[in-house]
């Protein structure tokens, strides 16, 4: 189970199209980046001394850049920059930033004004802090040199990029998005400034300069809350700001749980604030857990009175009269169910993942016991029958939140939870799901599974234990 944490030695063999694709991808970089470089020297926007020499340093220092950053966003997070669609989301913010930086310079536009924090709000929105980073750095450095090697250039545009990136990486509402522009226009004005009076330009010159640079922070803002929709459109990636929209109680399939199957929508709110607090306890999305566990059984909102916890205390259950395997067909088909509903209601990838493999492969214990006990040739009885179509988990959030559903329907069963029965039956189930291989194909690993068992258990003992009975007083009604 202890996996190796440098994932770049997991690394399998990709097939030819992937490398095809990601070379592709960095001499499509590169072209569109030197004929910006190209384009500006032929128009004599900058006056440079051998125009021959001068691209060919260009084009040799672009290429070492796209090779070094591309080597060191691909190891270090191996997973995400192996997908080609991260790549190209890359590429295309990289060219929407080279397209703003020579609308700044062929026009009157100051070149303070260009919206770089913007591509690097949107890569930490989209991807992660350190996509964010390395092209903010990339980038920068690249424009830096362009402008005929200007130091203050290179460093209000990568000091603002860092910044945004920073102050929007968890970002939660839209209205963040702008306190982030705001806070980059603040630190390009401060760090404007700072250059005039180490130069000891005018105040008047680059105080208006300064002020570009507050409008270029702003743009950027603004350029972000238009774009991102569409990005996460185009991309099929989904940022904590729409998690957050799917989280609101008044959703149509979550209001439908409400009214049909009340049970399971308590049961997912449960499962959702374990699975939160766990993945808060070992640094995973613990939004995207949350929001991922209240969607995982919405596929039982077909047949909700087939699942106990749907059923009331006095009717028989529904599964007295049925054979064992029709039982277990219905229940697992809460899974194929799920994923079908999630996408008529257009749920994004990353929440359906939560339905699809929430079970793993897992076998319906109990219906698969009776069907043993009622067989008479057990040989031709296949568990394959009693177990999930899967696939197993996939990610860390989705695990756990395996582990949350497993654990918190198994405690609601409990008949007397004292906190010493929780313990042991929270680790009896985690011990269990780690025994049957349903997290052979994430990356939790046993201490993560220790903190995780933690959490589960100090939660569901506030929640499931049952009141000790204090001796009643004489004359006291409660
Ligand atoms: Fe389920
Ligand atoms: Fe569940």
């Amino acid at each position: 189970m202890a996996k190796a944490t440098f994932k770049a030695a997991q690394i399998p063999k990709s097939n030819f199209f992937n490398y095809l694709v990601k070379c592709l991808m960095a001499l499509a970089i590169w072209l569109l980046l030197f004929s910006l470089v190209y384009l500006n020297t032929q128009l004599n926007l900058f006056s440079v001394g051998d125009r021959f020499l001068y691209l060919l340093g260009i084009a040799l220092l672009l290429a070492m850049l796209i090779i070094a950053g591309g080597t060191y966003l691909f190891l270090l997070d191996y997973h995400d920059f192996s997908r080609n669609k991260n790549l190209f989301l890359i590429a295309l913010s990289v060219f929407l930033t080279a397209v703003f930086f020579e609308i700044c310079v062929l026009t009157p536009l100051n070149i303070y004004a260009i919206p770089i924090a913007g591509m690097s709000i949107l890569l930490v929105l989209l991807l992660n802090l350190n996509a964010s980073l390395i092209v903010t750095l990339f980038l920068s450095l690249l424009f830096g040199l362009v402008v005929q090697g200007r130091l203050d250039l290179f460093l209000v545009i990568f000091l603002g990029g860092t910044v945004g990136a920073i102050a929007a990486r968890n970002a939660r509402r839209r209205s963040q998005l702008l306190g982030a522009g705001v806070f980059v226009g603040f630190f390009n004005f401060m760090i404007i400034s700072f250059f005039g009076f180490f130069k000891g330009a005018p105040p008047a010159q680059f105080l208006k300069e300064s002020l570009w640079g507050f409008g270029g922070g702003l743009l950027s803002s603004f350029l972000v809350t238009g774009f991102l929709p569409v990005f996460e459109i185009l991309f099929n990636i989904t940022t904590n700001i729409t998690l957050l929209e799917l989280s609101d109680l008044n959703n149509p399939l979550l209001k439908e749980l409400i009214i049909k199957a009340p049970g399971t929508y308590h049961h997912s709110l449960i499962v959702g604030n374990l699975a939160e607090a766990a993945c808060d306890a070992i640094s995973a999305n613990s939004l995207l857990a949350r929001i991922g566990a209240y969607y995982h059984d919405i596929g039982k909102l077909n047949k909700p009175e087939y699942f106990s916890e749907n059923e009331s205390g006095e009717s028989k259950s529904r599964h007295v009269d049925l054979k064992p395997t029709m039982s277990s067909l219905i229940i697992t088909n809460h899974v194929k169910d799920g994923v079908d509903s999630a996408k008529k209601h257009k749920l994004p990838d990353s929440i359906i993942d939560f339905i699809e493999q929430h079970h793993g492969t897992g076998l319906i214990y109990y219906f698969y016991q009776r069907a043993l006990e009622k067989t008479e040739d057990e040989d031709q009885l296949k568990e394959e029958y009693f177990r999930y179509p899967g696939p197993k988990p996939q990610t860390k959030e989705t695990a756990v939140v395996l582990l949350a559903d497993a654990v918190e329907a198994s405690t609601r069963a409990l008949s007397d939870a004292t906190p010493a029965k929780i313990k042991t039956l929270t680790q009896k189930i985690i011990n269990n799901k780690f025994i049957d291989g349903q997290l052979d194909e994430c990356e939790l690993s046993l201490r993560d599974l220790n903190r995780i068992s933690e959490c589960f258990i100090k939660i569901l003992t506030g929640i499931f234990h049952t009141r000790v009975e204090y001796p009643r007083i004489a004359g006291s009604g409660a």
